[in-house]
């Protein structure tokens, strides 16, 4: 029999990772790789804190819906008649079919397998041929529901329904990006979804990783925002969402060649705000990037213990779509900010395959990398807890 790793002294090692960050060492190598590792956290994370699904834009309609899997539960977000988003769970309450796939507009949804029929609220409606079965009560069946809370646009939902709400935790990530004004911003299109080999920790410190940025992408399109640059606000303990304020080399910098803003600048910000781009974590699923011109959300989702995905959507300041030049000045930052990510995404594969060797150790930090005590400080007590 394989003996638990999950000990006492496991957990209590784990005080390493939350000390100062001159002498704190990383989380343990097996959290990244090991599947008991992966169902303990499912329970104590993910079961229990708001997950983000996407953006409000994306159900603006009543009848809009999409349908989304978290820790491998089939979910639906829709928009009921009435206006109210709903969150629930996409399995049919008869034998288990996904009652809706991808996304769309409906009345209701009806089960492809024997059509049972669910309201937009997850009620069941219809039931054919149950007239004869004993104690079937249709009123009494419905579609799971989740919590649900929107934050800056953004929808994030909770299997716990006893869960406190999510938005005073992040009261100061909302204050730090409050002139971006993120609830009537522009989306571009929709979010495009990728499947990649690595554990969802090592994609959420990537996003917010200061020390990286002029090394691994070392070179003009990188090369304004420099790791010498970054700093991390102190926050309350309790805060549901960290920040990296990374100072840049000059004004309305940008990820294309031009190294400047090619996209109308948000209207509100400061002359502080254009001179950083501010980098905002809110685990365990969401990652923001804020440059003058454009905010690059990534919302992160667990697969598996060596596995995730993750959507990349744009929001834009508003009217910016109305230009006529705005596809090809798009292209130009998609382009720079495609091979940016290349390089992140070979390197979050190479470090994979390390974390799962043998000799791969809790290794130090350096100054640079504040935000992965940060991530430290919001995972340890979670794990310790449980
Ligand atoms: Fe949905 Fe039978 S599984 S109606």
């Amino acid at each position: 029999m394989v003996s638990s790793r999950l000990t006492d002294a496991f957990f209590k090692d784990l005080d390493t990772s939350i000390l100062p960050i001159e002498d704190a060492e990383t989380l343990p190598p097996f959290c990244y790789t090991d599947e008991e590792f992966y169902n303990f956290e499912k329970e104590a994370v993910f079961n229990h804190e708001w997950i983000c699904v996407g953006r409000e834009s994306q159900l603006s309609e009543p009848g809009a819906y999409f349908t989304t899997s978290i820790i491998g539960e089939p979910l639906i977000i829709s928009r009921d008649l009435k206006g109210e988003l709903r969150a629930m769970s996409a399995v049919c309450q008869h034998r288990a079919m996904l009652v809706a796939e991808g996304h769309g507009n409906a009345r209701g949804f009806v089960c492809p397998y024997h059509h049972w029929t669910y309201s937009l609220d997850g009620a069941l409606t219809n039931g054919p041929a149950m007239d004869k079965t004993c104690d079937f009560k249709k009123s009494e069946v419905r579609l799971p529901a989740l919590k649900l809370e929107t934050w800056l646009g953004f929808i994030f939902v909770n299997f716990d329904l006893e869960a406190p709400p999510l938005a005073p935790k992040l009261k100061y990530v909302a204050d730090a990006v409050e002139r971006y004004d993120f609830v009537n911003a522009e989306e571009v299109g929709r979010p495009m979804t990728s499947e990649f080999p690595w554990n969802w920790k090592v994609m959420f410190e990537n996003n917010n990783d200061g020390y990286h940025a002029n090394r691994l992408h070392q070179g003009p399109l990188h090369d304004f925002i420099p790791s010498a640059k970054a700093s991390f606000p102190e926050l309350p303990d309790d805060t549901g969402g960290y920040l990296r304020y990374n100072g840049t080399l000059h004004p309305d910098a940008s990820f294309n060649a031009t190294q400047k803003a090619v996209l109308p600048v948000f209207p509100n910000l400061t002359d502080e705000d254009r001179n950083q781009v501010i980098f905002a974590n809110i685990p365990p699923s969401l990652s923001l990037v804020l440059t003058s011109e454009m905010i690059i959300y990534l919302i992160v989702r667990a697969t598996g213990p060596e596995t995730n995905e993750m959507d990349v959507g744009e929001l834009v300041a508003p009217g910016a779509q109305d230009d006529p030049s705005f596809e090809h000045r798009l292209e130009l930052i998609n382009s720079a900010a495609g091979k940016i990510m290349a390089q992140d995404q070979h390197v979050d594969e190479l470090v994979q395959l390390g974390l799962r060797s043998r000799f791969a150790v809790r290794g130090r930090y350096s100054w640079q990398e504040g935000a992965q005590i940060d991530l430290n400080k919001w995972l340890v007590p979670r794990y310790q807890s449980s």
